[in-house]
């Protein structure tokens, strides 16, 4: 794999006024969302479920990348057409998430670290023969008293080089993600703070295992107040801190940067992305990989009755879709 396809392939991750839909929860995740509707997670509705959202009509015209879950790259549509299949023939790119989630961190209470190296080129040859062009990798920051150590976050850093660099060897392009969560009573300085100095570690980590840079993308998370704290701060300033966050600490080379939702509403995940890319001179592209706030509302309205909204539901699921890659153009009117 040349140094030239991943560039490519990363730059059409964030072509201009598109982004990634992300449908990579795992087995007890999946559990988790369909429990809170009352869906049966059976095997069935789970694919059912994705190909709802993989098949919603027109979805290319703001999503570049779709990323999925082991099981999910191997199943196919109702008419027998593999998932892989189905999304490059729509155009629209085939990722993976490829780690195996968190475990506690020996040593450092109340910290996690991702799991998953192990075995790992094995597994991306394998996905890259199923047609995946981009991995993903997500460790886990928790902002509380004393935390996170400098421990956690080496650790976590040092795992994420890691699976980039194996992800560049197999011709995959790696999205990093180091997510700092939102729950917690911090305000959003802390945020900030420890924002800065995971991904100012982040990119010292890429460096030391020698990652291309024009080769990878960047998942962030938003600099916000923690959901239990009291501050009280505007579209603006959320906007404002994580530009200068980001600015402060991401290589300008890098192609671009998406964003989780992390638990925001919908509506409020769309309003910072567009009125981050209403700040002038951005060194990157900014948009959206958004799960909750790109699935929610449809998952809510489909399980009401799978078979007869399973259209309407597509059409949420455009509707987020487009709100979104307007927000990546600064071009979204609420
Ligand atoms: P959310 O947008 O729901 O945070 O999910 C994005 C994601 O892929 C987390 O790893």
């Amino acid at each position: 794999m040349s140094i030239e396809e991943l560039a490519e392939t990363a730059q059409k991750l964030v072509a201009a006024g598109k982004g990634i839909i992300a449908i990579d929860e795992s087995e007890s995740t999946i559990a988790r969302r369909f429990a809170e509707v009352k869906i049966d997670n059976s095997e069935e509705n789970r694919r059912r479920w994705r190909e709802l959202l993989l098949t919603t009509p027109k979805l290319t015209n703001h999503v570049s990348g779709a990323i999925l879950f082991d099981e999910t790259i191997r199943q196919k549509t109702a008419d027998g057409t593999p998932f892989p299949k189905y999304l490059e023939k729509h155009n629209i790119l085939v990722g993976i998430k490829v780690d195996k989630g968190t475990a506690a961190l020996a040593g450092c209470p109340g910290e996690v670290v991702t799991e998953g190296l192990d075995g790992l080129r094995e597994r991306l040859v394998e996905y890259y023969k199923l047609g995946a062009r981009f991995a993903k990798w997500r460790a886990v920051i928790r902002i509380g008293e004393d935390i996170p150590s400098g421990t956690c976050i080496e650790a976590n850093v040092h795992a994420l080089a890691r699976f980039a660099a194996l992800c560049q060897e197999q011709g995959l392009v790696p999205i990093v993600e180091p997510e700092v969560l939102m729950d917690g009573e911090h305000d959003i300085e802390d945020c900030y703070e420890v924002t800065e100095a995971v991904l100012l570690s982040l990119f010292s980590a890429l460096r030391d295992h020698n990652v291309l840079l024009e080769g990878t993308i960047l998942k962030a998370s938003m600099v916000l107040p923690g959901k239990d704290s009291d501050e009280e701060v505007d579209v603006e300033e959320v906007a404002e801190s994580t530009v200068m966050c980001l600015k402060s600490s991401v290589p300008a080379i890098l192609p671009g940067i998406v964003f989780l939702s992390g638990g925001q509403d919908d509506e409020e995940a769309t309003a910072h992305l567009d009125a981050m890319n209403h700040i002038e001179n951005l060194p990157w592209p900014l948009s959206f990989s958004y799960g909750r706030a790109m699935q929610q509302a449809a998952l809510k309205l489909w399980s009401k009755d799978l078979a007869g909204n399973f259209s309407k539901a597509q059409a949420i699921v455009f509707e987020r879709a487009k709100a979104n890659g307007l927000a990546a153009l600064g071009k979204w009117e609420g």
